[in-house]
């Protein structure tokens, strides 16, 4: 057992054996020996695993558009804050600044990461300023109403080890968070609904899966939402996703909106499917090995349960990556890409390569058996 399986071992002695989520929070998330503390990360090189933003600087470019629209919506606040959770190695943030949206000069760009190894990584990409950050003094105007003292200073940009507390209009949007986010694990066996857990075998060598009635509440969850599972079964409970999804409502206030992307299903959708299709593990750019092997080494991670999430509210949007890009301006993105490509091809500059890499970039965003076949999430706070 490695040190942290060990850690885990201990507390199954204390405790008995524990829920999922417990174990997948501590393998991902333990300050020292977590994933995500021990050099796990999304990235094209280095990464475990690729997430749109990392394919390149085209995605960013089609969110720095769509917080123009939504600033337009809003009616031009500044600052316009936009809050990006699980903000991975900054390179959304990045991309998007890269971008120069229209709304640059009132964006107060807060990134969000629950691991310090990441938040590391934002100092070294983006020009960070210290948190608390200034949304500024404000002044009363004439009318006695209060105004920033300065507008017009942005983009100021922030990290932050969770999500701030504000009183105005925000936008959050997390990319590949939802999934990332503990979970617990239910089997249909063939008379009951089980939580499977984790224990320790009789030589007490390694960790194994335990299964135990499962509790009430969930059972009747589950039962409602994939009445059908067959015996065999497994099925996610995501509570912690459902948790975040209520703080970030409440942190976007009457007038701002969530929008989450990730790979997504529904609840009985994953019931009939084998578990090894929608909970999953990546380790160096490749699938990894069973989620209770190897824990801290590599990533866990499973499919957004859409229905677990509607009972928090709604979604008002719910859409395909490869659609929601699309009515985004992706298309006239790469078609001016294409233009410069065509224009400077024979020069074969910095320019010229960009260019065309957003001709292959879009086809990663877009296709349809990888991250186009994503889900976009939008609820209006
Ligand atoms: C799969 S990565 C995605 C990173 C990035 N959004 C991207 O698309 O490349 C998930 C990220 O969420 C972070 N995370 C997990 N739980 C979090 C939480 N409760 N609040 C903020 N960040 C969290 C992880 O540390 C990790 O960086």
């Amino acid at each position: 057992m490695n040190p942290l399986e060990e850690l885990i071992a201990k507390r199954v002695g204390r405790f008995g054996p524990l829920p999922f989520d417990q174990v997948m929070d501590l393998a991902l998330y333990h300050p020292e020996l977590g994933f995500y503390a021990t050099g796990g990360r999304p990235g094209r090189r280095e990464g475990d695993f690729i997430t749109s933003p990392e394919v390149g600087p085209l995605f960013g470019a089609v969110v720095a558009g769509a917080l123009d629209r939504w600033w337009e919506e809003m009616g031009r606040p500044d600052p316009y804050v936009v809050v990006e959770a699980g903000a991975g190695t900054g390179m959304l943030a990045r991309t998007v600044l890269l971008a120069e949206p229209a709304c640059a000069k009132a964006l107060r760009y807060v990134l969000v990461d629950r691991s310090a190894a990441l938040r590391v990584e934002h100092g070294r990409a983006l020009d960070l300023t210290p948190p608390p950050f200034g949304l500024g003094p404000s002044v009363l105007d004439a009318d006695g109403l209060e105004r920033p003292a300065r507008v017009g200073v942005g983009p100021v940009v922030v990290s932050l080890g969770e999500l701030p507390s504000l009183d105005r209009p925000v936008v959050v949007i997390a990319n590949e968070l939802l999934d990332n986010l503990a979970f617990r694990v239910l089997e249909r066996t063939e008379r009951r609904w089980q939580e499977v857990r984790v224990g320790i075998d009789a030589d007490e060598v390694r960790l194994t899966e335990v299964l135990v009635p499962a509790e009430d509440d969930q059972v009747q969850l589950i039962a409602a939402l994939a009445p059908g599972a067959p015996p065999g079964a497994r099925v996610p409970v995501q509570d912690e996703a459902g948790r975040w999804l209520r703080r970030a409502l409440h942190l976007a206030a009457p007038g701002g909106r969530v929008v989450a992307i990730d790979y997504a299903a529904r609840t009985a959708e994953l019931a009939a499917r084998p578990v090894g299709d929608w909970l999953r593990t990546y380790v160096g750019q490749g699938r990894g090995g069973d989620p209770i092997e190897r824990l801290g080494q590599q990533d866990i991670t499973a499919d957004v349960c859409i229905d677990q999430l509607a009972r928090v509210r709604a979604p008002a949007v719910e859409t395909s990556q490869a659609d929601w890009l699309r009515s985004h301006g992706i298309d006239a993105l790469v078609e001016d890409g294409r233009r410069v490509w065509t224009e400077r091809a024979a020069v074969a500059d910095l320019e010229a390569l960009r260019a065309r890499s957003r001709i292959s970039e879009s086809e990663a965003l877009l296709d349809p058996t990888g991250l186009g076949a994503f889900t976009v999430l939008e609820w209006t706070a």
